[in-house]
């Protein structure tokens, strides 16, 4: 079959009540006119005609680059003048063409799959998918003459009280032969609304005797358009239950699923633990067997086996080895490799950092453009001084090093392998292996210094208290 697909987004999106163009509103991390793309790429289409209205520009900027045409639909004159404004970029095109909905952003292409087969075995001109909805009013009714046959679409508001009652409604999604393009130029202007209907090409193409089908196939979860903010939230409620079933059935726990959100592009290993609040965004992936506690932000990320990330903690693009353990209260930002088995703690903050296996860093640190080995101890308080107003410089760890308590590594600094800092230090020059280096102050005892500081206070208290009497 050779197929182009057409996506109406032009329209005004008034009932969203937002400046932003209605369908560059979100499900999760993605314009609802992306996930439309996004189905309609999968079917592999010669071409994909994107018709926008006076935000292009907007549009243009929020859509991942690809292999998608624009038409411009100036005024938002209906759905039948938009599919019209993308013929001249099929011109020369003869097949089927796939019309869809940009605020029908749950759409699988699993589904246009299956509609676009029955299009063709059934040889129709036009066919289009409907479902049976539980609140029909804001689509359009599906009238069927006395063979069941489909011959026309009626709008809620063009609709009489018997057909308000029917329950079979259009879900937007066409596909149309080339050929039958033409009978757009036909639809009349509905003066009610001032917009030229879609819907009507169905009764014209009916009188004209051409063959059409309504492929009752959709489910109102799927179909839905999203035309309020409400029913984003609904839309966005279906798509979080459909992922994390997904998900389930793969062999991940989630503690409560309605708190989650996890983007399409997040990939999950089976036995996996997810708690309440967490967000799994971009291209993340979580190995088998990890847990993942609340309120925990992961973006862009590669979580390996066996991982546990405590509590209250993000991490963004970066790279968490097997069995390492990160938080609670943590942030590694972008560019990290944690090594397996590291402990990352409390409070600690990393940045473009390499830390090796097994090495620990338990309680409020900072370790920014760091290379750390294997099995170093950074204790509480060890800053990594990376920035010196103007440019920022490296501090390297080796293996096995010891840094005590409230160390600061004024970068560019190396510490050598099995090397010991004394705490307090304030590290400028490099430290050979295996050696102590102790920068603070020697320690300087002053005995009895405590006593005669009280006699010294308890004297001045008598004196002040003689004048008083005075
Ligand atoms: C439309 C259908 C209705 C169907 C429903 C499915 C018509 C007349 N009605 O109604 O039968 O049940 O979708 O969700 O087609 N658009 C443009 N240019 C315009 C107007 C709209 O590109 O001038 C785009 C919109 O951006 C949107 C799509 O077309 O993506 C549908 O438009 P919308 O106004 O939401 O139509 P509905 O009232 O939902
Ligand atoms: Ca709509």
């Amino acid at each position: 079959m050779k197929l182009a697909v057409v996506i109406l987004a032009a329209g005004r999106g008034e009932r969203m009540g937002s400046p932003l163009p209605k369908v560059l509103h979100g499900i999760f991390d993605k314009p609802m006119l992306q996930c439309v793309i996004d189905s309609a790429e999968r079917l592999r289409p010669l071409r994909i005609v994107a018709v926008v209205g006076k935000h292009f520009k907007e549009i243009k900027k929020s859509i991942k680059p690809g292999n998608i045409l624009f038409a411009v639909q100036k005024k938002p004159n209906g759905t039948g003048d938009a599919l019209l404004r993308a013929k001249t970029l099929l011109k020369d095109f003869r097949g089927t063409i796939l019309v869809l909905n940009g605020d029908v952003p749950l759409i699988t292409s699993e589904t246009l799959k299956k509609f676009l087969s029955l299009h063709q075995t059934g040889r129709n001109h036009i066919s289009l998918i409907s479902f049976a909805a539980t609140n029909p009013a804001s689509y359009g009714r599906i009238l069927r003459d006395r063979n069941s046959c489909i011959n026309a679409i009626v709008e809620d508001k063009d609709a009489t009280e018997a057909q308000r009652k029917i329950t079979e409604v259009n879900s937007g999604v066409y596909a149309i032969e080339s050929g039958v393009l033409s009978l757009l130029k036909e639809i009349p202007l509905n003066i009610a609304k001032g917009e030229y209907y879609l819907t009507d090409i169905i009764g014209i193409a009916g009188n004209k005797g051409y063959k059409m089908n309504a492929c009752c196939i959709g489910s109102e979860d799927e179909m839905m358009g999203v035309n309020t903010a409400s029913e984003l939230m609904k839309a966005r409620k279906i798509f979080r239950e459909r992922l994390a079933n997904a998900w389930i059935k793969k062999g991940v726990t989630f503690l409560d699923h309605d708190s989650i959100f996890i983007s399409g592009n997040v990939v999950i290993g089976k036995n996996t633990i997810i708690y309440p609040d967490v967000c799994l965004e971009g291209r993340t992936e979580i190995g088998s067997g990890c847990t993942i506690y609340p309120n925990v932000r992961i973006v862009d990320s590669v979580i390996k086996d066996g991982v546990v990330v405590k509590d209250s903690t993000v991490i963004e693009g970066s790279i968490v080895r097997a069995k390492a353990v990160v938080g609670p209260f943590a942030h590694i930002r972008p560019g990290c490799d944690i090594g397996s088995e590291t402990k990352i703690g409390n409070f600690v903050e990393i940045k473009k950092s390499l830390i090796g296996d097994r090495t620990k860093a338990s309680h409020l640190s900072y370790l920014g453009d760091a290379s750390i080995g294997k099995g170093v101890n950074i204790g509480a308080g060890t800053i990594t001084c990376n920035y010196d107003g103007k440019k920022k410089s490296r501090t390297t760890i080796e293996d096995g090093a010891f840094i005590g308590s409230d160390t600061q590594l004024v970068a560019p600094v190396r510490v050598g392998k099995g090397a010991y800092i004394g705490a307090g230090s304030t590290i400028t020059k490099c430290v050979p292996a295996m050696s102590l280096s102790v920068s603070r102050a020697d320690q300087k005892n002053i005995e009895g210094w405590a006593i005669k500081r009280q006699f010294k206070v308890q004297n001045s208290k008598f004196k002040i208290n003689k004048k008083k009497r005075k």
